[in-house]
């Protein structure tokens, strides 16, 4: 169900995106679309995409090449406060894989989104929301 739900995401979105875009700009996008439908099942619960809105999780609008930890406004773990990470894409994809694994101690309930085809799109939806 939300396989078929991700392709028409990407269908859509490279229909609309211009003819005058390259390869590279229409897969991203496409990437993108997917990332936004798996954003809303996955992590949207908890995370806004406005970099305003601190819900029950923190923004992660900027959140790539973020200190782990950082934002002033929320209330984080002392694991993932003290944790030293940068949040580099790799490390990114560690924690989608499995959060608890990669920072033990961490307050954020489980995910566990092994499949890098899916992984990738979370980081593009995630890339398109950089102000
Ligand atoms: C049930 C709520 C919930 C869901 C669902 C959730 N998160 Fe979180 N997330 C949190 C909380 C709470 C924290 C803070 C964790 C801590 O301080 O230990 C967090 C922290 C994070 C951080 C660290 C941000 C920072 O500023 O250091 C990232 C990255 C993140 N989540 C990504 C995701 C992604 C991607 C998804 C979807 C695949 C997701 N989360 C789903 C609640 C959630």
């Amino acid at each position: 169900m939300i396989r078929s739900l991700l392709v028409i995401a990407a269908l859509l979105a490279l229909s609309h995106t211009g003819a005058q875009a390259s390869d590279e700009e229409r897969l991203e996008k496409a990437r993108a679309a997917a990332g936004e439908v798996l954003f809303q099942h996955r992590c949207r619960a908890c995370h806004s995409p406005d970099p305003a809105e601190n819900t029950f999780g923190p923004s992660l609008v900027n959140v790539i090449d973020r200190e782990a930890g950082s934002l002033p406004r929320f209330a984080y773990s002392d694991a993932v406060k003290n944790s030293g990470l940068i949040w580099s894409e790799d490390n990114l994809r560690a924690w989608m894989a499995d959060n608890e694994a990669f920072i033990p101690g961490t307050r954020m309930r489980h995910v566990k989104i092994s499949d890098v085809a899916e992984q990738d799109f979370l980081l593009a939806y995630i890339r398109s929301l950089e102000k």
